[in-house]
């Protein structure tokens, strides 16, 4: 178990590229700002993915253009190819993440490549990001499963995450998309990531479509992964996904991991707090059990 988890909050991008509501320019970036401030340190602000595709997103660069940087903490975008990159730099963003998945039916769908196409796509990006000093994570989605193909070999996952390694990301976050994983899956799974990634370069992203999501954050720390990624109030969700929901509720994340005496640097209760704000802009309910917990005691 680790001493001190990295929590990458993705409720700005993935939390909101999935809303049926656009949510206004303004919100996005009091999200952001409001994250910020509680001792996140790393804080996925928006994606520079076609506009066609994710209209909630379009805003990117009047968002990363008025959220206010925080000395510490940093704030990578989404970006899917090279045009994506050169807006996102334009924007005044300073670290990126490309995303491909395991699932050759998921990647098209998403992306309209496959796997090995969107890994040449992303070969200029890295060329790029190497010269201008910009740090690239790297995202392998449908890691326990796919909403077209079903079942995704392992060997397939270890194969994609492997090779964004191989090209320079710093990070390998491993997805679960549509949140199928348990935990015992979830742990093989990152063993056999872990035998040709080293460990440190490894993170998980989990959905929490079948609640398990902090099971399978649990299993995963067991085994010494430190960065997990999660959304405030519990949003998120990909649009080329069926069936996808929620991510793993930041709140809950934190709730866990100060509980098992794990250090994360974030304010419960001004993230709760967050969340609760965001749940109202959105006009439902928060998806974290913890913030609703708080917000009612
Ligand atoms: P395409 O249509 O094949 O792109 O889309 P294209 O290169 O043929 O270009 C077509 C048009 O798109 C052109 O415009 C381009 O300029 C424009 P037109 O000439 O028709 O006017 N275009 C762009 N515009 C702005 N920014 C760009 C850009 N690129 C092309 N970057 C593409 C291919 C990859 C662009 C598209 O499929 C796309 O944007 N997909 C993104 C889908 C997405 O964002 N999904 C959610 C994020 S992934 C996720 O949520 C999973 C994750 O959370 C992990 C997990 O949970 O597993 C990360
Ligand atoms: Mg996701």
């Amino acid at each position: 178990m680790p001493h001190r988890v990295r929590i990458v909050e993705v409720g700005p991008r993935d939390g909101l590229q999935n809303e049926a509501a656009t949510v206004p320019t303004a919100a996005k970036i009091e999200l952001i700002d409001r994250l910020s401030a509680t001792g996140l340190e790393t804080i996925e602000a928006t994606s520079f993915v076609s506009p066609k595709w994710v209209p909630q997103l379009a805003d990117a660069a009047e968002v990363y253009a008025g959220i206010h940087r925080r000395p510490g903490v940093r704030y990578p975008v989404l970006v899917p190819n090279l045009q994506g990159y050169e807006r996102a730099r334009a924007a005044g963003a300073d670290e990126v993440a490309v995303f491909t998945a395991a699932s050759e039916a998921f990647n098209r769908r998403n992306t309209n490549a496959g796997i090995d196409e969107s890994l040449e796509r992303f070969a200029p990006v890295l060329e790029r990001a190497a010269a201008d000093g910009v740090r690239v994570r790297g995202y392998v989605s449908t890691v326990l499963g796919c909403p077209y193909q079903g079942e995704v070999p392992l060997a397939d996952v270890v194969r994609v995450a492997r090779a964004l390694h191989a090209m320079g990301c710093y990070e390998i976050s491993l997805g679960d998309t549509i949140g199928v994983g348990t935990p015992g899956k979830a742990r093989t799974m990152l063993l056999a990531v872990a035998a040709d990634v080293p460990m440190p370069a490894l993170a998980v992203h989990f959905h929490d479509t079948y609640g398990q999501a902090l099971a399978n954050v649990l299993a995963c720390l067991e085994e010494g992964v430190a960065v997990v990624d999660a959304a405030v109030a519990g949003t998120g969700g990909c649009p080329y996904a069926r069936g996808a929901s929620g991510n793993l509720a930041t709140e809950d994340l934190v709730y866990m991991l100060h509980g098992l005496g794990v250090e994360t640097g974030v304010d419960l209760g001004m993230l709760a707090d967050t969340g609760t704000w965001l749940s109202g802009i959105l006009g439902r309910g928060s998806g974290s059990r913890v913030g609703r917990a708080l917000a009612s005691r």
